[in-house]
């Protein structure tokens, strides 16, 4: 039996406040599923106060334990539970965790540090060391660094291999350089393996000292080597070798336009009808008119990385087209605030802020298409769902953008795709695509089918992943 274990600082449906949570609230579970009855599957994380009291209930706790950490002495608990053939591990320690957001504090330096040594001090002394420890970015990057370093001469770990994941490149775990040894509990003479442009930098770290290292597209694997797309992060990368890219899938069942919650569950046999009804429905719910106008959508967390400075340049000629345009999500109180004016403003345009996973559902089964104008995307989900309700995408041509949507007029094609960076660019795209749904309902109803029928399931993924966790075992 071989032991996979994924190191996170999210996963759905505990705690999870993005792609991370979702992807490890999925690919664990297909692992256990594909790899057959040779693969033992679990997942930790820290057990934060966001986590509800009724999950909360289904906990044992297995483990007491207490760690050095420089010159800290922590004492921590370990709870588990098993969900859908996972089993889930949760790193307690009030003064840490128990706080009202999952990160973003001023020490989540030495609070993901800690968490990182807890994994390593848990499976050391229960004698469960993993065979493949999976760790997902830089909150979790020191579950790589520690057994190369603090641990190195550590018969116990001398079979354990390593995989390192970047979701997200842009987010390293940067900290002047002192924090080496009086937080992370590194011996200097391990400075050169974690330190980068003078700073002591944990991705960089990890990148140096994973067995192996992989990103969530192909085309972001290649971007993030150069230096445009690098973060600064490039050369690190090109010292190591090839970054293996494998796109995420979704998890299918999750999101499925047959599901109940929906007015109408369709399949794609029905979706002109199915989603005509969900679309009126959502119309009534959020006060938008009925009148054949296309309706557009965009679910995402507010930020830069998502292109929103060329979604409000596009608003004007959107609205000139008559289309309808529904925004979920939140972020940053600067787009907040733009989408919350332009809401005013335009009476076609509805600024939904909050984030809520069922009426996103609900959203994307109504929706006609999807905008994701990202400058930057290292895989992105919401494009494979989007496909998965038939609400056609709209995106830009990066990351793992470029690798799920195929262009209208092309063998396979599920959407449209711009490449340039630029608002006029982006309009023209969405005019092409409300002109297409205007002018031809047969064929914008094939694209439509196609994007239904695209398979995002994690199958091809996770055979991916279980190639590469038996190569290293093999090494
Ligand atoms: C990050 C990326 C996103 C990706 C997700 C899961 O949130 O920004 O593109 O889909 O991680 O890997």
């Amino acid at each position: 039996m071989k032991r996979i274990l994924y190191v996170t600082a999210e996963a759905a449906p505990f705690a999870a406040s993005g792609g991370l949570g979702d992807v490890m609230g999925a690919l664990p579970r297909a692992v256990g599923r594909y790899g057959g009855r040779g693969v033992e599957v679990s997942v930790i994380l820290p057990l934060y106060r966001a986590i509800e009291a009724e999950k909360r209930e289904s906990m044992q706790p297995i483990y007491e334990g207490n760690l050095t950490l420089a010159w800290r002495e922590i004492p921590y608990s370990v709870y588990a539970c098993s969900h859908l053939g996972v089993t889930y591990y949760f790193v307690e320690n009030p003064r840490y965790f128990d706080r009202p957001a999952l990160y973003g504090e001023y020490d989540d330096g030495e609070r993901f540090a800690f968490f990182c040594r807890a994994v390593l001090d848990f499976f050391l002394s229960t004698d469960r060391v993993p065979h493949i420890l999976h760790a997902n970015d830089w909150q979790a990057a020191l579950s790589v660094i520690y057994p190369r370093t603090v641990y190195a001469s550590d018969p116990r770990l001398a079979s354990l291999r390593t995989v390192f994941t970047i979701h997200n490149i842009a987010y390293q775990g940067r900290y002047e350089s002192g924090i080496l040894s009086d937080v992370f509990d590194i011996h200097p003479a391990h400075r050169k393996l974690l330190e980068h442009a003078g700073e002591i930098n944990l991705m960089a770290g990890a990148i140096r000292l994973a067995d192996r290292v992989t990103t969530v597209s192909p085309r972001y694997a290649e971007e993030i080597c150069h230096e445009r797309g690098g973060e600064g992060l490039s050369s690190v990368l090109c010292e190591r070798g090839r970054t293996v890219g494998i796109l995420n899938g979704i998890d299918c069942e999750y999101f499925s336009p047959e599901e109940g919650i929906l007015a109408m569950p369709y399949t794609a046999k029905n979706a002109v009808h199915g989603k005509a009804e969900n679309k009126r429905a959502i119309q009534r719910e959020v006060g938008l008119s009925q009148d054949g106008a296309p309706l557009l959508l965009m679910v995402t967390r507010l930020t830069e990385q998502k292109g929103l400075d060329l979604a409000l340049a596009a608003l004007p000629e959107i609205f000139a087209a008559r289309a309808q345009l529904i925004l979920l999500g939140t972020g940053d109180g600067y787009y907040e605030d733009a989408f919350g004016k332009a809401a005013e403003e335009w009476q076609n345009l509805r600024f939904l802020r909050r984030f809520d996973r069922d009426m996103s559902k609900k959203l994307y089964a109504a929706a006609d298409l999807f905008l994701m104008p990202s400058r930057t995307e290292p895989c992105g989900l919401a494009q494979m769902i989007a496909c998965r309700y038939g609400a056609v995408p709209i995106v830009r041509a990066t990351g793992g953008l470029a690798d799920s949507i195929v262009p209208y007029g092309r063998v396979g094609g599920n959407g449209f795709l711009f490449e340039r960076y630029e608002a006029d660019v982006f309009s023209e795209t969405v005019l092409a695509a409300i002109s297409l749904y205007r002018r031809d309902p047969a064929a914008f109803d094939r694209l439509r089918r196609t994007a239904m029928r695209t398979d995002f399931s994690w199958r091809r993924p996770c055979a991916e992943y279980l190639a590469l966790y038996r190569m290293l075992m093999e090494e």
